[in-house]
């Protein structure tokens, strides 16, 4: 998720504690002055754009202008996951060992440090960079705090989006974004189902993974990987930010090529595919909208069809069980990034999960809301899954200290 109004300007991704001073005097023209120029430069490029494209449909539907109350709907039996998980943005289920994959922060603490919505305070207190990597026993309603072995100590752990290549039934191949202060990665973890740790094995970085978000793991070593904004701050930010541009992409990395796989994308977000991966589906945030994309041999992705949905959709899930997609997400973005900002106060966000899945009589998709909720349970959810066997539906939630919420699985879903 994005942020609509970015507030650290100042400060820059990569600066320390120590570097924030150095580099803010320029004597020529007064600061008050400069910032106003910007403004009045924003405000004159928003209302030009804003009046040659179909920009104020979109940005008042992925703000969640209109929409009234939310009730909640289909959330009778679900319940918190206790024992105080927080901001667990993505889950990851592993059907067959029924174990749901999920790295888990500190909701407070992100409202300093989270490069993707431009919380760039790098003196934020440490907890901000202690995230934990979970796994959760759906059968027994347990989990485990996981070590990761071998990732040296110390090292920034602001978790992300998460991909999970099965190399065999049992042994995992795990990509988890990182937002370390020193920049964004992918760090790459393996598991084998029953091991009491994770084990790290290494870091991946690369100049055009610059704003990872979500990961589709491809193989042991590869993987496709959306970029969420072309600008990590600034003014420049602020206009992709502003404008809806589609300035963001998919990148492929494998150790042998990297290369953007699909481009100007509204801000792309999660990315999952069907079983044999030879559909990909996309969020596009700031379209609100999901892109079902085909892969080609050389890995780079092309348009089969785009649903235009009515919320501010982030990470899409596939159920295998029924060939559909959950698609999860924000109904008043607005209420969420008023409410990163206001320090020590519980954030309530509306959220909807709609589910995405084939019209036998168009030939089309069709989209129906299975769940909603105002934000008083299930606040800020940024993703859904389904686990059909043990008839459960775990929601992850990025920004909120109630951080993994347990359904069951929706009526009509
Ligand atoms: C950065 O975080 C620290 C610790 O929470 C806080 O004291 C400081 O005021 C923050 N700085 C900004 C610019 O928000
Ligand atoms: C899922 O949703 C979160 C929260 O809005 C968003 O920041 C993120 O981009 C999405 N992707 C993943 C993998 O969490």
């Amino acid at each position: 998720m994005a942020t609509k109004n970015p507030t650290n300007l100042k400060e820059s991704s990569t600066s320390g504690p120590t570097t924030k001073s150095t580099k803010a005097t320029k004597p020529a023209v007064p600061k008050a002055t400069k910032k106003n120029y910007i403004r009045v430069g924003v405000a004159i490029v928003a209302i030009t754009v804003a009046l040659t494209q179909n920009f104020f449909r979109t940005a008042s539907t992925d703000l969640g202008l209109f929409l009234g109350d939310i009730q909640p709907f289909n959330t009778a039996g679900c319940e918190v996951v206790p024992g105080g998980l927080e901001a667990c943005e993505d889950i990851h289920l592993h059907r067959e060992s029924g174990l749901a994959f999920m790295t888990c922060g500190h909701a407070e603490a992100r409202k300093d440090w989270f490069p993707p919505m431009a919380k760039l305070n790098a003196s934020a207190d440490d907890i901000a960079f202690q995230d934990k990597f979970v796994i959760y026993n759906v059968a027994t309603g347990k989990y485990e705090e996981m070590e990761l072995a071998g990732l040296p100590k110390g090292t920034d752990r602001v978790f992300h989006g998460l991909g999970i290549h099965e190399r065999s039934p049992t042994e995992l191949t795990i990509f988890a974004v990182n937002h370390r202060r020193g920049g964004s990665v992918i760090e790459v973890l393996e598991y084998t189902i029953g091991d009491k740790v994770v084990q790290y094995k290494e870091t991946i970085r690369h100049e055009l993974i610059h704003t990872p978000n979500d990961i589709l793991a491809t193989g042991p070593r590869s993987f496709y990987v959306t970029n969420d904004h072309k600008y990590k701050s600034g003014a420049n930010r602020e206009f992709e930010e502003l404008l809806r541009r589609p300035l963001s992409n998919v990148i492929y990395y494998s150790p042998e090529s990297t290369h953007i796989a699909y481009d100007h994308v509204a801000s792309a977000n999660g990315i999952t595919s069907n079983s044999d991966q030879s559909l990909i589906y996309l969020s596009a945030c700031h379209g609100a909208g999901l892109h079902i994309l085909r892969a080609t041999p050389d890995h780079t992705l092309v348009d089969q069809e785009y649903i235009k949905l009515d919320f501010y959709n982030d990470n899409p899930s596939y159920d295998p069980d029924t060939d559909s997609v959950f698609v999860t997400g924000h109904v008043k973005p607005l209420t969420l990034t008023m409410g990163l900002k206001k320090k020590g106060v519980q954030l309530n966000g509306p959220s909807k999960i709609v589910k995405i899945s084939k019209d036998v009589v168009s030939g089309g998709h069709k989209v129906e809301t299975v769940l909603e909720d105002d934000g008083g349970l299930i606040s800020t959810g940024t993703v859904s899954a389904v686990d059909r066997k043990r008839g459960v539906m775990l929601i992850g939630t990025a920004f909120s200290n109630r951080g993994v919420v347990r359904c069951p699985i929706p009526q009509g879903a």
